[in-house]
């Protein structure tokens, strides 16, 4: 078997040739092996870990997307005051640095310690002595704001600060395979699961894989937290969009069989003629109480500028022209201004499917319903191309969605 291979078998990563091979050069001359092939046949369990860890990317740092965190607080605030605790999970949890700001961000919110547990895990058991240990340098503290380094750690040496025991105490750390995970025994286990930054190294099937394990251990009326790149992924697999702002943040789908609901009629690119609608926006993001009284915890977002709104309406006019590459530069340029204008990810998704690309219809519909789960077009383009792709749970999943949303607005008009 080749490096590449017992690499990817190992940790489900979509390591290249060119890695594998580095990774293997790298520990022959740490092992004094001259042959690549006699180093493969000796590969101890000892060794495959030391291989590993240079294959793998612990790239993190404290109050990463920090929205998820504000997500999170608001969560294990409204479960405690009806006296539920909450068990949350960070995976991969890379050097510590997310359980730890879940955990600062938690002590922020005025949170007590018998509300939520923290485990994380790592691949690497590298990660996972740097995270026990505690002790980042200028890298970790890359977030806008780093107020809570006063608060929640001591400078130790030059550039290294150590979190404060209080906090340590409050993550159980542990090596272990997201891939391998002992699901029986973890069953619905917990509330809230943070797998962010991970998804986007492994391969299709392998992301079945894993999305399945989450799925598995994650409550049924639990929280999800993906990164942003991940979202459309948990979207096909079973997973629907919350409307936290930029927290990344998803449910269980669990939407209703749609065979009694009827889906409203859809004409044929309907967001294509006549004058376009306002730009719809995503909800403003719920801070939680406690965060919101204390600014200084941890750094929010700054407000999106105003919406360009001639720029998509020249998107629709081109895309109607059939000039469907100067339509999506349109929608580009309006996204560079107002990264979470739906509108535009939806007009993308129409582009994509005139020109007959409809995975990329599809990333982009499931965008704009990200970020604007009522937005109804979308959902009927979605639940279209899942029908025409067979996949028929799917299919009436979002139909079911769409139903619901037109049964509303009929309500309220
Ligand atoms: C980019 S970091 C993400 C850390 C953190 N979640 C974040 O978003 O900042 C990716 C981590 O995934 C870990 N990893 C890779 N494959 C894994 C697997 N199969 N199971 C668990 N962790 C894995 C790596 O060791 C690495 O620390």
């Amino acid at each position: 078997m080749t490096a590449q291979t017992l690499l990817r078998r190992a940790t489900g990563l979509s390591v290249s040739r060119t890695v594998a091979e580095r990774a293997v050069g790298q520990r022959m001359e740490q092992t004094g092996f001259t042959d690549s092939a006699a180093y493969l046949q000796a590969l101890t369990p000892a060794e495959m870990t030391q291989l590993i860890e240079l294959v793998v990317v612990p790239e993190s740092w404290l109050f990463r997307d920090p929205q998820a965190f504000y997500a999170t607080v608001e969560l294990v605030q409204e479960r405690w005051a009806r006296g539920r605790a909450t068990r949350i999970l960070s995976i991969p949890c890379a050097g510590g640095e997310e359980p730890y700001s879940m955990a600062m961000a938690l002590r922020d919110g005025g949170v007590p310690k018998q509300a939520f547990s923290i485990d994380a895990y790592d691949l690497s058991p590298g990660c996972i002595e740097r995270a026990q240990a505690g002790i980042y340098g200028r890298n970790a503290f890359r977030a806008q704001d780093v107020a809570f380094r006063e608060r929640y750690f001591t400078h130790v040496a030059d550039d290294a600060y150590r979190i404060i025991d209080a906090l340590r105490e409050q993550v159980t750390f542990r090596q272990g395979n997201l891939l391998q995970f002992d699901t029986a025994t973890y069953s619905r286990h917990y509330d809230v699961i943070f797998c962010r930054n991970l998804l986007i190294y492994f391969d299709k099937p392998t992301t079945r894989a894993a999305i399945a394990n989450l799925s598995a251990l994650l409550a049924d009326d639990g929280m999800l937290l993906a990164g942003y790149a991940e979202v459309p992924s948990f979207c096909q697999n079973g997973f629907a969009p919350l409307q936290f702002r930029q927290a990344f943040a998803l449910k269980k789908d669990t939407a209703p069989p749609a065979a009694a609901i009827q889906l409203a009629p859809l004409s044929p690119l309907p967001a294509l003629r006549g004058v376009p609608p306002a730009p719809r926006r995503v909800a403003a993001p719920v801070a939680p109480a406690a965060v919101r009284t204390r600014p200084v915890s941890v750094p929010s977002s700054p407000p999106a500028p105003a919406a360009p709104a001639d720029l998509l309406a020249e998107a629709r006019l081109l895309a109607d022209r059939g000039q469907l590459r100067e339509a999506g530069e349109k929608c580009h340029a309006h996204l560079a201004r107002v990264p979470e204008a739906a509108e535009a990810y939806f007009m993308l998704g129409i582009i994509n499917e005139l020109a007959g690309k409809m995975d990329l219809a599809d990333d982009y519909w499931r965008r704009c319903i990200y970020l604007q789960p009522d937005h109804y077009e979308a959902l009927c383009h979605l639940a279209l191309l899942a029908g025409r792709n067979g996949n028929h749970t799917a299919a009436v999943t979002l139909k079911a969605r769409a139903a619901r949303i037109y049964q509303r607005r009929q309500a309220t008009n």
